[in-house]
Order: structure tokens, then sequence, then C-alpha cells
């Protein structure tokens, strides 16, 4: 009997408990259906996720029970899932102890409603894209351990409730647009070890609460706007710390002493601050498991101390962009785990320490820009791991040793800017190489045909050497090639032909050499160049016409050879050329009329100056170069050509790595001078309405100069001196208020010169005379209504090309030196190394 009532007693509890689970678990699984209504995951499949389905709900995806049958987990990380929170019912989920949405795209706020999630002890909701504030609600969640809001766009203050998670170890905030709190407001959080609120908005001084913090292991504050010193408690309470992350706020003062209490650190990163002083190390040993110690982009200043030797666990040394001196300490040698050191952009001197050569593991060795002198060690011919070697801009000298052909895992050589000399070693180059920067030294020789073993190399950059002799054919073999800058060397011969076949050839730079013939003949059609400069060398022939294959060409530089041609008037096709320069060659015929609507759609710089030109001015051409008409100044749009890139144009290769030739957008220029042509300036001119500097000196051109030309209202300069030009000096011109250079000396004009009005008044006399009918300031002859009638005297026109402006021609314009600094161009050969540099140096 009594047997027979347990019997049923225990009968009836399991119903009255199976039935409770039912109705907890409906409950449940209602509010996740709900739920899951509203978004559409993409990788993870949520069919499971049904209440037909019910009594598997602990087997749904994402779901884990505890063992009473109730969800104690709601894990979707990664599923990718659209969604967001605002229909799931928190108060559905007594006893969940874990959410985890991490890495999806959940949208719209964090609802205060989470704050009955009593019993969470994991909330990772990171990598999504919730925004609003953190509701102060998730202080409630006294049980949790571990909260990560990472990567989302929340904003506001951090409400000093978090405070109250008192269990909490892991918190991480970073990577939001979080501002300052009361931080004073905060309490301890005495289990806290984990603690990110690095990229986020916070200003001013450091929350105080984390000094007290004393569980904390890994401190990242990094990305942020704080100021001020680093606080001393920092060191002082945080024994425990293993990672401190500042880099990348605006820190000021010296690197405390106590910073060597920090016995356990293995990450000390303050790099990109304001710090200054010298770094003390005390005395050795301390800091013997640190393995990352960087402090580049501060004001460090003092020698390196040699105490640096002693920590001897070091993997990366980032002491780069610093005001340290003195020469590199011989006991860098020690840090046999090192794996990069970088030292650059010093004022580091003496000798390169030929104890680097023990660092046997290193991988990255950069001391560039300092003022390193001598040789390189032989010693750093033992460091077989490297695979980068950065020693330019220094004062180094001597050959580049046959010794690097130990480093057989060598992919990037920079040695430019240095003194040294001899040859380069061909033979013996590692076959590794992909970037060879020899640039701006004083090496010499041929080229050897051995050059075709580095067959990998994809920048090679030899120019400002003392090279000779001619490209040998083996470089056909270097198919990789993207960048070639043999220029400023003494190369002769041909170019080969091959180099028109390369299908990743985007830079060629071979100006300032001496190769003869106008090669290669055939582009293929797959041609990458961007970039074509044979300026300055004896080139003789015609252009091939293959060029318009090149259909990415933006920068095409003939000038100063001597090709014999008409106008390549087929180039007008080239959808991206912005500059074209056939200066002084001998082109010659008239320029026809073009058959395009927009020739040259992209044309910023056209400069067939000093050739053999003649017939009347190609103003078909001129007038319908897109890109120089209606371009609204440094405005947004207007013609397609805004469009296409930032500020100012760049040619950007491998995801913005190399910024290699810089235009200004708005630069535009047309230089028509020193040729043949005749007839009027039409007055279509006018048309070319965002034109900045225009010459037309030193032709035949005859009649008055068009009142249209006001219409130029951008003009800086302009150039119609030493032709046969007559009237009077249009009263538009005054209008031009950017107008600072003019001369339209050595002409037939006649009448006052305008006294007042834009910039007429600052204009001297030479840029009006030899005009023997003009009159009044600044020339010395005097306006008299009564005066006699002179005759013109005859003009001397200087055919040698010595114009007034000299040395105001628009190349000097860009680089800088005249009025046009603002809408100057930098083609300066170099600029392209120095920024670039300073761009891999942050990667
Ligand atoms: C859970 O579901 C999977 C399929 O989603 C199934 O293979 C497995 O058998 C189920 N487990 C239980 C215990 O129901
Ligand atoms: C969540 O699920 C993912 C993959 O399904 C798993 O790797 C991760 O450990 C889970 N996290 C938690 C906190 O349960
Ligand atoms: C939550 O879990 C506790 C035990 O941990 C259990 O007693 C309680 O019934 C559960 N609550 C619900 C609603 O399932
Ligand atoms: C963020 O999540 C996406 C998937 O939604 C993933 O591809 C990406 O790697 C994650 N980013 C980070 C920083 O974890
Ligand atoms: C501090 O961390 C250690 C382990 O890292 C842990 O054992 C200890 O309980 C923590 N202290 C507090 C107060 O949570
Ligand atoms: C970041 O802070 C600055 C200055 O405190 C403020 O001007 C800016 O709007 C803030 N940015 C965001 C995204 O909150
Ligand atoms: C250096 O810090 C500034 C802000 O102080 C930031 O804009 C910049 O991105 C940081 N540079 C790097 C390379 O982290
Ligand atoms: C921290 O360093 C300072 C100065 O170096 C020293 O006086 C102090 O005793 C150290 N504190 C601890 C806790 O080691
Ligand atoms: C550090 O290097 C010096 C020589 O430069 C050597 O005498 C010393 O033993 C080395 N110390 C360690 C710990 O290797
Ligand atoms: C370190 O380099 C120096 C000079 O190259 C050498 O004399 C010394 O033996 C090296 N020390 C070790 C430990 O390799
Ligand atoms: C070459 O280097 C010298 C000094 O090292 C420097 O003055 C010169 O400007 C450099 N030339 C170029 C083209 O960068
Ligand atoms: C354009 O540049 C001028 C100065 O050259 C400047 O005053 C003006 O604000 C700029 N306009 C825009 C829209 O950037």
């Amino acid at each position: 009997m009594l047997l027979k009532c347990c019997f049923l007693l225990h009968i009836l509890a399991f119903t009255l408990l199976s039935l409770n689970i039912t109705v907890f678990a409906r409950e449940e699984a209602k509010a996740l259906v709900r739920w899951e209504k509203s978004f559409s995951p993409s990788l993870c499949s949520l069919k499971s996720w049904s209440l037909d389905n019910l009594e598997n709900l602990c087997n749904w995806t994402g779901i884990v029970c505890s063992s009473q049958f109730t969800v104690s987990e709601i894990n979707l990380s990664n599923c990718n899932i659209d969604g967001t929170l605002d229909n799931l019912d928190f108060t559905s989920f007594p006893n969940l102890t874990t959410f985890n949405l991490k890495d999806n795209n959940f949208i719209g706020s964090i609802p205060s409603s989470i704050g009955s999630l009593s019993k969470l002890t994991f909330l990772d909701l990171s990598n999504n894209s919730f925004e609003g504030i953190i509701p102060p609600a998730i202080g409630r969640l006294t049980e949790l351990k571990h909260i990560s809001f990472s990567n989302n766009q929340l904003n506001g203050i951090v409400p000093y409730e978090i405070g109250n998670l008192q269990k909490v170890q892991f918190l991480d905030f970073g990577w939001n647009y979080l501002g300052n709190g009361g931080w004073s407001k905060f309490r301890s959080m005495p289990s806290l070890s984990h603690l990110s609120l690095s990229n986020n908005n916070f200003t001013s001084g450091f929350p105080v609460f984390v000094p007290k913090c004393l569980n904390l292991t890994y401190l990242d504050l990094s990305a942020n706007l704080f100021t001020g010193q680093i606080p001393e408690s920092l060191f002082s309470n945080l024994g425990k710390l293993e990672v401190l992350d500042l880099h990348s706020n605006l820190i000021t003062g010296y690197l405390p002493q106590s910073l060597t209490n920090l016995s356990k650190l293995t990450t000390f990163d303050v790099g990109n601050n304001s710090l200054s002083g010298n770094i003390f190390l005390g005395s050795v040993p301390y800091w013997t498991t640190l393995e990352v110690l960087s402090l580049w982009g501060n004001y460090f200043t003092g020698e390196i101390p040699s105490e640096i030797g002693g920590l001897t666990n070091l993997k990366y040394l980032q002491l780069y962009i610093n005001d340290f001196s003195g020469s590199i300490p011989p006991k860098i040698g020690n840090l046999s785990y090192l794996t990069k050191l970088d030292l650059s952009f010093n004022h580091l001197s003496g000798p390169i320490t030929p104890t680097i050569g023990n660092l046997s593991n290193l991988e990255f060795l950069r001391l560039d820009r300092n003022n390193l002198a001598g040789e390189i060690p032989f010693e750093i011919g033992k460091l077989k791991l490297l695979e980068s070697l950065d020693l330019s801009e220094n004062r180094l000298s001597g050959p580049l040793p046959t010794w690097i052909s130990n480093l057989r895992r060598l992919e990037e050589l920079y040695l430019t800017e240095n003194k040294f000399s001899g040859k380069i070693p061909w033979d013996v180059l590692p076959t590794s190489l992909r970037k060879l920067w020899l640039f701006n030294n004083s090496f010499e020789g041929p080229i050897s045909s051995t050059i075709g073993n580095i067959s990998n190399i994809s920048f090679l950059l030899l120019c400002s050497n003392k090279l000779t002799g001619q490209i040998p054919s083996s470089i056909c073999n270097l198919s990789s090639l993207e960048f070639l800058h043999l220029s400023n060397n003494i190369l002769e011969g041909t170019i080969p032909e091959c180099l028109g076949n390369f299908s990743f050839l985007r830079v060629l730079r071979l100006n300032a050499n001496r190769f003869q013939s106008l090669t290669p003949r055939t582009f293929a059609k797959d041609c990458a160049i961007e970039y074509l400069n044979l300026n300055s060398n004896q080139l003789e022939g015609t252009l091939p016409q293959s060029i318009t294959n090149c259909q990415y060409l933006q920068f095409l530089d003939l000038g100063n050879n001597y090709v014999q041609d008409y106008f390549p008037s087929w180039t007008e096709t080239l959808p991206k050329l912005r500059v074209i320069i056939l200066r002084s060659n001998r082109f010659h015929g008239t320029i026809p009329a073009t058959k395009m609507k927009f020739p040259f759609p992209k044309l910023q710089i056209f400069d067939i100056s000093h050739n053999e030109f003649g017939g009347r001015l190609p103003m078909r051409y001129l007038k319908n170069f897109k890109s120089m008409k209606n371009v609204k100044e440094n405005g947004t749009q207007t013609s397609d050509w805004y469009t296409d890139s930032q500020e100012s144009m760049t040619l950007v290769f491998k995801g913005s790595e190399f910024q290699v030739v810089k235009i200004l957008k708005s630069f535009t220029a047309i230089d028509l001078s020193n040729n043949r042509f005749c007839g009027n300036i039409s007055d279509s001119i006018g048309k070319i309405s965002s034109l900045r500097y225009l010459n037309l000196s030193h032709n035949s051109l005859t009649g008055h100069i068009p009142t249209s030309i006001g219409y130029l209202t951008v003009l800086e300069s302009l150039d119609l001196s030493s032709n046969h030009l007559t009237g009077e000096i249009p009263e538009p011109l005054t209008t031009l208020t950017f107008l600072s250079v003019l001369n339209i000396s050595h002409n037939y004009l006649v009448g006052r010169i305008p006294q007042s009005g834009g910039q007429f008044p600052t204009f001297e006399n030479s840029s009006f005379m030899g005009n023997s009918g003009l009159c009044g300031y600044p020339l010395t002859k005097k306006c008299e209504d009564d005066e006699k009638q002179e005759l013109p005297q005859e003009v001397h026109h200087d055919d040698g090309g010595d114009g007034i402006l000299d040395g105001m021609t628009w190349q000097s314009v860009l680089m800088g030196y005249g009025f046009g600094t603002l809408f100057g161009i930098v083609l300066g050969h170099f600029i392209l190394i120095k920024w670039p540099n300073l761009y891999r140096m942050f990667f």
C-alpha cells in the first residue's frame, strides 16, 4: 500500500514535472521562433527552430539546455545573420547563462530588457552593427564573467553600473564610438583580467578605476584620445600585467622608472604618442619576459640604452620615428630571439654594429633614415632568415657585398640614397628578391645578363646611378616586373622589345639615359602600363601606334628626344591619358582635326612645345579637352573625372601601397610654344574654362588677343610673347584674378596698358616690352592723346626659345617654385619612394 502510494506519488510528481518542463520549454521555443522570424540567417540553417520540433528544443541549432530541460545557451556566432534584438523576449530565458551573437550583422540597439538574464555569465555581441548606448541595465548581470561588445557602433558613455560586474574577468568594448563617462563612479572590478577599450573616442585622462583592478593581465587602451601622462599607479599596482597597449593616443611625459615593476610584461606598446625623454631601463634583470617593445612614433631622445640587451626574450623591437642618437648598442646582438628590429627614422650614427649578425632569427631589419656610415658589416650576411633589409637614406658606402647570396630568403632589399658604389653583384643576387631598390647611389658598370636570374622581381628601381652599357636581353625573363626604373643612368642601345609584352608592367621610367631607338615597337593587347617616361634620351624614329593597346596609360613623356613624326592623333582615344609631353622633338606637320567629340578625355597636361608643328592652332582639340573644361574648382563633382579618385590624383598600386605619381586633379596646362603655328587665336579658346597655364609663345600667331580669354577664370599663367599679335590688350584680361604671370612682349600690340583691375598693376615692364605701340605704366613710354603716331619698330623675335618665362615653364610650376604651388603637380622622381616607405613602415 505504502509502496503503491509512493509509486503513484512518483508518477504524479513526474507528470507535474514534465508538464512544467513543457510549459517552460514551450515559452522559450515560442520566444525563439518569434525572434527567428525577424531575421535571415545565411550560414547556419535554423530549420530546426520550429514549434513542430518542440521535443527537440535542446537539439535546435545553436541551443544548449541545462539538465532541467531549459535553455541555458544561445550561441549563433558566425551565422551571418541580419537581424535585431527587438523581437527577443529576454524574460522567457530565466536560466540563460550564455548568449553569443558574435560575428553576425545584427543592427539596432541593445535592449534594456537584456538585464533580466540574471544568470548570464557569458555575453558576446561583438562584430555586429549594434548602435546606440550600452544600457545601464547590463549592470544587473552580476554573474557575468565574459562580456564583449567590440566592433559595433555603440556610442555614448560607459555606464558606471558596469562597475557592478564584480565577477567579470573579460571585458572588451573596443572598436566602437564610446566616449568618456564618470569614471570616478566606477567600482574596481577585482576579477577583471582582460580589459580592452581600444579604438574608441575616449578622451582626457585615464579611467581611474583601472589601476584598482588588481587582477589585470591584459590592458588595451590603444587608439583613443587619452592625454596626459601614464599614471604611475598603472605600474605600481598592476604587477600581473602581461600586455599593456597604449599605442595611438595623445600621451605625453616620460616613461617612469617604475615601469620595470611589471615583471610579467610580454607586450609593452606605447607607439604613436608624444612621449619624450630618455628611455630608462634600470638595471637588469627585469622584463625578461618581454617579447614586444614598441616605442615608435614618439619623441624619445638620447642613446638607445645598452641595457636593452638584457631583454633577452624580445622578438619585436620597434623604436622607429624617434629622436634617438648615438650609435646602435652592440649588446643589441644579445637579443637572440629577435625577429623584427626597426630603428628607422632616428638620428643614429656611426657604423652598423656587427653584433646584429648574431640575431640569427631576424627576418626584418630596418635601419633606414639615420646617419649611419661605413660599409655594411659582413656579419649581416649571417642572417639567413632575413626577408627584408632596409638601409636606405644613410651615409653608407662601399660595395653591395657578395655575401648577399647567403640571404636566401631575402625578398626586399632597399639601399636607396646612400653612397654605395662599385658593381652590383648581379651573379649572386638572391633569387627570392621581389623588390630591389638601389636608386640614388653610385653603382656602376653594366647590367649583367645574370639579371635574368632574379625572375621573381616585381620592383626593380635602379635609377640615379652610373650604370652603363645596354639592357641585356635576359631582362625578358623578369616577366613579373611591375616597376622598372632605370632613369638617370648612362644606359644606351635599344630598349628591349619584350618590355611591351610584360603583362604586369605598370611603370616604366627610362628617362635621362642614352637610349637610341624608340622601342618597344609593339605593345601587347593586355598592356598594363600606366606611366611611360622616355624623356631625355636620343630616341629616333616614330611613335609606335600599338601604344594605344595601353588602355591604362595616364602619363606619356617623350620629351627631349629626336622623334620625327606627325602628331600622334591616335593617342586621343586613350581613355585615361592625363599627361602627354612631346616637347623638344622633331614632330612636324599640321595637327589634323579630330573626329572624336571629346578627344583625350582625361587630359590635363598637353605639351607639344619646341617642335616643328605648323598650320593653325589645333583649336578643335583644345576646346574639347573635357577635363580642362567646367571643372568645378576643388569641387566634388561635375565632370566624371572627379568621381574616380580622391583629392589628389594618384596612381595606386597593390592596395594603395605605392603612391607613384601624384598630380593634383585641378592642374591643367597647354604648351604649344616654340612651333610654327600661324593664324588667329580663335575665340573658342574661352571654352577651355579650367585652364591654368597657357603658353602659345614663339609662334607666328596673328590677329587680336581674343576677348574670350576673359573666360579662362582660373588662368594663372599666360604667355603669348614673340608672335605677331596686333590690336589692344583686351579689357577682360584684367579680370583674371589668379593671373600672376603674364607675358605678351614682342608683339605688335598697341594702346594703353590697363592701369587697374586684377593683377595688372603687379606686372613688370618685361611683360609688355617689345610692343612699340603700347604705352603707359609700367613702360616708360607715356600715353598722350596728342602724341604723334609712332611707326612700329622692327620687333626682335628671339627664336632661341629663351623667353622671358624661362624658369617659369609649367614644369617649374609643378616643382612648386612658382605661383602655382597650390595647383602644382608632383612628379619628383623620388617622391614615390619617401612616402611609400612611411606607409610600409606602419605595416
Ligand atoms: C540532433 O539533431 C541532429 C541533426 O540536426 C541529429 O543528427 C541528431 O540525431 C539529433 N540528436 C538528438 C539527440 O536528437
Ligand atoms: C559557440 O559556437 C561556436 C561554433 O558553433 C563554438 O566554436 C563556440 O565555442 C561556442 N561558444 C560558446 C560560448 O558556447
Ligand atoms: C532554472 O534552473 C534551476 C536550477 O538551476 C531550476 O530549479 C529552475 O526550475 C530552472 N528554472 C526554469 C524556469 O526552468
Ligand atoms: C566579423 O564577422 C564577419 C562575418 O560576419 C567575419 O567575416 C569577420 O572576419 C569578422 N571580423 C572580425 C574582426 O572578427
Ligand atoms: C585573479 O586571477 C586569478 C587567476 O588568474 C584567479 O585565480 C583569482 O581568483 C582572481 N582573483 C579574483 C579576485 O578574482
Ligand atoms: C569623438 O570625439 C570628438 C571630440 O571629443 C567629437 O568631436 C567626435 O564627434 C566624436 N566622434 C564620435 C564618432 O563620437
Ligand atoms: C597614430 O595616431 C593617430 C591619432 O593620434 C591616428 O590617427 C593614426 O592612425 C595612428 N597611426 C597609426 C599608424 O596607427
Ligand atoms: C615599483 O618601482 C618603484 C621605483 O622603481 C619602487 O620604489 C617600488 O617599490 C616598486 N613597487 C613594487 C610593488 O614593486
Ligand atoms: C651579451 O653580449 C655580450 C657581448 O656583447 C656578452 O659578453 C654577454 O655575455 C652577453 N650576455 C648574454 C646574457 O648573452
Ligand atoms: C656576437 O657578435 C660578435 C661580433 O660579431 C662576436 O664576436 C660574438 O662572438 C658574437 N656572440 C655570440 C654569442 O654569438
Ligand atoms: C640623392 O641623394 C642626395 C643626397 O643623398 C640628395 O641630395 C638628392 O636629392 C637625391 N636625389 C634624388 C633624385 O632624390
Ligand atoms: C576651394 O579652395 C579655396 C582656396 O583655394 C577654399 O577657400 C575653398 O573653401 C575651397 N572650396 C571647397 C569646396 O573645398
